[in-house]
């Protein structure tokens, strides 16, 4: 008689269990469904296009300003641009990195191309479909698209013009270059050689490597003005050349009787014009190397027709002009 209640006591139990779990495993299928819902819109939210932009150096003024001008022109075309590059000058590491862009499948690769050890590597993407930029460097024997980036040959022509202005054609010339093998370095030199070699009064007796550092560049300089007692002019073809030249010849006593032209605006450079250490800057375009990299590139992807190459402006800046420089950089648009 009394287990009757017993038996609706334990079924009533069993129930309310077995609702308790249906109630939960209902709300765990919701929330399920809603993750999957989420991760199938943050799929649709990704930007449209993914690019890799190697650069040489990251912790570098010059690059910082590419990698700016890529970034600023993202979100205004829906792409997501990637930039990598090493710390310090490394080809080894921007050759790896443009391998794993390359296997990461990417769609599309801007890349300095220092040497002609890029040029396997660029050929190789192209024709796995991957558009490729150079900038900055060019590997113009590549299968490359296109180039954006300074002219480096006609720079050094123009620094070359310049010293010979200055020094009424009488010089005699000490080089430091950043490096004896990058593309661009070569070219530097070259424009520069052909620029002064043609004036009677001009001489370069010495050309030395820095390793795109100030220490070597200094130590280079250092060596250089010990052995020609003679020179009047140093030209230096990477940002930091003309800082270590400037204090070699300082530590020398020899500065006051020289004239030193090099490369790219950095405050430091910049300084140093002011105080009339450095008599000239050979200045590029980095930001809009950056900024027209992904419009060119999304017009190759977009099968617009574009040129073999595009060249970004190269200008000299000396004390003489360097009031308009500065104030045409506060207001660009000017
Ligand atoms: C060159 C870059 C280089 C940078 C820092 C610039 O003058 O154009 O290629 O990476 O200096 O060395």
């Amino acid at each position: 008689m009394k287990r009757t209640p017993i038996i609706y006591i334990i079924l009533v139990s069993l129930f309310i269990t077995a609702l308790g779990f249906s109630f939960y495993f209902y709300k765990q299928s919701q929330q399920f469904d809603r993750q999957i819902t989420r991760g199938i819109s943050a799929k649709e939210d990704l930007p449209r296009y993914h690019f890799v932009l190697i650069g040489e150096e990251m912790n570098h003024d010059y690059w910082r300003l590419v990698g700016e001008g890529a970034k600023e022109i993202e979100l205004k075309y829906d792409v997501f641009v990637e930039y990598v590059g090493p710390q310090r000058s490394n080809p080894e590491e921007q050759l790896k990195l443009l391998d794993i862009a390359i296997k990461s499948k990417v769609d599309g690769i801007i890349v300095q191309a220092l040497s002609d050890e890029f040029t396997p590597i660029i050929n190789k993407a192209v024709k796995e479909g991957i558009p490729i930029l150079t900038i900055d460097t060019d590997a113009s024997e590549s299968l490359r698209n296109a180039y954006i980036g300074t002219d480096n040959y006609l720079a050094g022509q123009l620094a070359g013009e310049a010293l010979v202005e200055s020094m009424n054609g009488q010089a005699t010339v000490g080089i430091i270059t950043g490096s004896f093998t990058n593309a661009h370095h070569q070219l530097r030199v070259k424009g520069f050689k052909d620029a002064v070699e043609k004036v009677e009064g001009i001489e370069i007796v010495a050309v030395e490597e820095s390793n795109i550092t100030k220490v070597e560049a200094e130590e280079k300089a250092y060596e250089i003005l010990n052995e020609h007692d003679n020179i009047t002019a140093f030209y230096g073809t990477s940002s930091y050349d003309g800082v270590g030249i400037v204090a070699a010849a300082k530590s020398l006593n020899k500065l006051d009787s020289l004239y030193v032209i090099g490369f790219d605006p950095l405050t430091e450079n910049i300084q140093l014009l002011e105080k009339g250490d450095l008599d000239a800057i050979v200045e590029q375009q980095p930001f809009e190397m950056g900024y027209k990299s992904i419009e060119l590139m999304l017009d190759i992807i977009n099968e617009k027709s574009v040129q073999d190459t595009y060249h970004t402006d190269a200008s000299i800046i000396r004390v003489s002009n360097l009031d308009l420089w500065k104030s045409q950089r506060m207001n660009p648009h000017d």
